[in-house]
């Protein structure tokens, strides 16, 4: 047990792969995982763990935003010897060059938030994806045919802001879209030298107004998470 994770020791798998969402945890680990248990509902923040292809993996929350999925991220990777996290979750593009559904391989996420800053004393806007994940996920997506834009992204701490446009850190680091979690899990996997990747889809166009609606929101995620699970395999 850690203070916001109620599993044992040794219920949770060495790789874990991350929804923001606890209910989007739950469907993924119900529709993929074969003999899911629950492991961990603190706060309803789902952790199931069970087997895909036969190899062990949990599949849970991080709840939105960076101190949230910080302290997950840290406590997973901490206390419970996780050695990967594969982040999947949405995004909001720049750019209309970007279309809904398109996914994305988080190369580097850029945040004002001060976060790395305060908890590790790492400096500077920029924090790359950790390990070798993120070359995993690219090589898959390859060899499945999936077209996936590996780049960078802004995280951001805001989802309502007064100013319209793209905000000028995204501008100065061509993050081509924006989620709020990756930079502080890159940062955690930095600090403690283990792994950490972000695949993403596209849920909305922030130019257009354009998004993804509720009904089609359950199935347009299916190949980024098979994606993740074919490359969680890989890490093991
Ligand atoms: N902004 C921030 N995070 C997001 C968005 C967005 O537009 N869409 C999905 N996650």
């Amino acid at each position: 047990m850690s203070v916001h994770i109620s599993a044992q020791p040794g219920e949770i798998a060495k790789i874990v792969l991350m929804s923001g969402d606890p209910l989007r945890a739950k469907y993924m680990a119900n529709k993929y995982l074969q003999d899911a248990k629950l492991v961990s509902s603190t706060r309803n923040i789902f952790y199931y763990t069970g087997t895909y292809k036969g190899k062990a993996i949990t599949i849970g929350a991080s709840g939105m935003g960076c101190p949230s999925i910080g302290i997950y991220s840290y406590e997973l990777y901490t206390e419970y010897d996780v050695e990967s996290i594969i982040r999947i979750g949405t995004c909001g593009a720049y750019t209309s060059e970007l279309k809904l559904f398109d996914l994305i391989n988080v190369d580097l996420a850029a945040s004002e938030s001060t976060f790395a800053k305060y908890a590790w004393g790492i400096e500077g806007a920029v924090i790359p994806h950790q390990g070798n994940a993120f070359d995993i996920i690219k090589a898959t997506a390859v060899a499945k045919g999936l077209q996936v834009n590996n780049c960078a992204i802004h995280s951001s701490d805001i989802f309502y802001r007064k100013e319209s446009g793209t905000p000028a850190l995204a501008v100065e680091n061509n993050c081509l879209a924006v989620e709020m979690e990756a930079f502080a899990l890159f940062a955690n996997a930095k600090h403690v030298g283990k792994t950490a990747a972000t695949l993403l889809t596209v849920s909305d166009i922030i130019p257009t107004h354009e998004f993804i609606s509720a009904e089609e929101r359950e199935k347009s995620l299916w190949p980024m998470m098979e994606l993740a699970l074919e490359s969680a395999i890989q890490l093991i």
